[in-house]
């Protein structure tokens, strides 16, 4: 595939939300996807521990059997429900529609975008947040290093998009946006629902701190009892160096005119607080004045530092 149809995929509408052009293209598909009741759905914004949360669920449901879980790149193992990057891809509704169920089927759709049919069939959904400060630091290096994604521009400016991003259509391109959206409303719209809905909300920073409680957690969601043994090797099989060492984990399959490992590693930091070293005390200000106006009708326990 020629490298310049990979490069920098412009935005494009879908009900309000601006999402990778190729994306679209097989949009029609995504929304008629049709859900199990024994599949499960990570759900994520984007760079918020998607990965992390794959690779301990994998885990979980292979009893810790790591070399089960090197059968496959994540991506693979675990399709990306709406990927669609460039033409001759390989989109993951493709792969999806492959496979039977139980599926483990990552997205990072807002509550709204999802196919109905994870809810009708009552499939079991993990949604991961964290802490927007983080989370935009992690998106502007994976901007930057993902030649998929649209050009991030200078940090400046990217935070604003993040902050105040609505898509608005200049010429034939969408600008002044992210991919998947508005972070504020992607949180609240899972957490509104996680009480009604079979939804296990998680945060980053709980799984930073204690990892073994989270690992728990996800393991009593999906009906599934740790000894302490194995609890034990998932919690060292997924660190962040564990991880990054795992050619099956750290995206090191995607090649580097996709993925310019010159630019910023996938598994790049992995800590909580590393927004300190990118908001200048200025935009942090700025940030908390318009982090604490926007959330005032959805109070979700973020922490910025652990
Ligand atoms: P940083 O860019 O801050 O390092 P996603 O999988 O949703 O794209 O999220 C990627 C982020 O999760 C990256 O954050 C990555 O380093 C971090 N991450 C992945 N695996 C991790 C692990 N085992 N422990 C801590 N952080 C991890």
């Amino acid at each position: 595939m020629a490298f310049q149809e990979l490069t920098r995929c412009t935005l494009q509408e879908v009900e309000g939300i601006p999402l990778l052009k190729p994306m679209v293209k097989t949009w029609e598909r995504v929304k008629a996807f049709q859900a199990f009741p024994e599949d499960l759905l990570i759900v994520t914004y984007p760079k918020a521990g998607t990965t992390w949360t794959q690779e301990i669920v994998d885990l979980i449901l292979h009893g810790g059997d790591a070399e089960e879980v090197r059968r496959a790149p994540t991506d693979i193992r675990m399709p990306f429900l709406e990927i669609n990057t460039a033409k001759g891809s390989h989109p993951g509704i493709s792969q999806l529609e492959k496979m039977d169920p139980p599926r483990v089927i990552k997205s990072h759709l807002p509550i709204q975008l999802l196919p109905k049919s994870f809810w009708e069939s009552g499939s079991k959904v993990i949604y991961v947040a964290r802490n927007p400060k983080d989370n935009v630091v992690s998106y502007f290096h994976f901007d930057r290093m993902n030649m998929i994604q649209p050009e991030p521009g200078p940090w400046s400016g990217y935070l604003k998009k993040f902050m105040e991003g609505q898509c608005e259509c200049f010429w034939i391109e969408y600008v002044n946006a992210l991919c998947w959206g508005s972070w504020y409303e992607h949180v609240k719209g899972y957490w509104q629902e996680k009480d009604k809905r079979n939804i296990l909300y998680l945060f980053f920073e709980d799984m930073k701190e204690n990892p073994a409680r989270e690992i728990q957690r996800i393991a009593k969601f999906l009906g599934h009892h740790l000894s302490e043994d194995i609890l034990n090797n998932i919690v060292q099989l997924t660190t962040f160096d564990a991880m990054r060492e795992n050619p099956m984990a750290n995206y090191s399959s995607i090649p580097g005119n996709i993925f310019d490992r010159k630019v910023s590693d996938f598994l790049r930091k992995g800590e909580v607080g590393d927004w300190k070293n990118h908001l200048s005390p200025e935009e942090n200000a700025a940030f908390e004045k318009h982090y604490v106006e926007t959330m005032s009708d959805c109070e979700i326990p973020f922490r910025f530092v652990i």
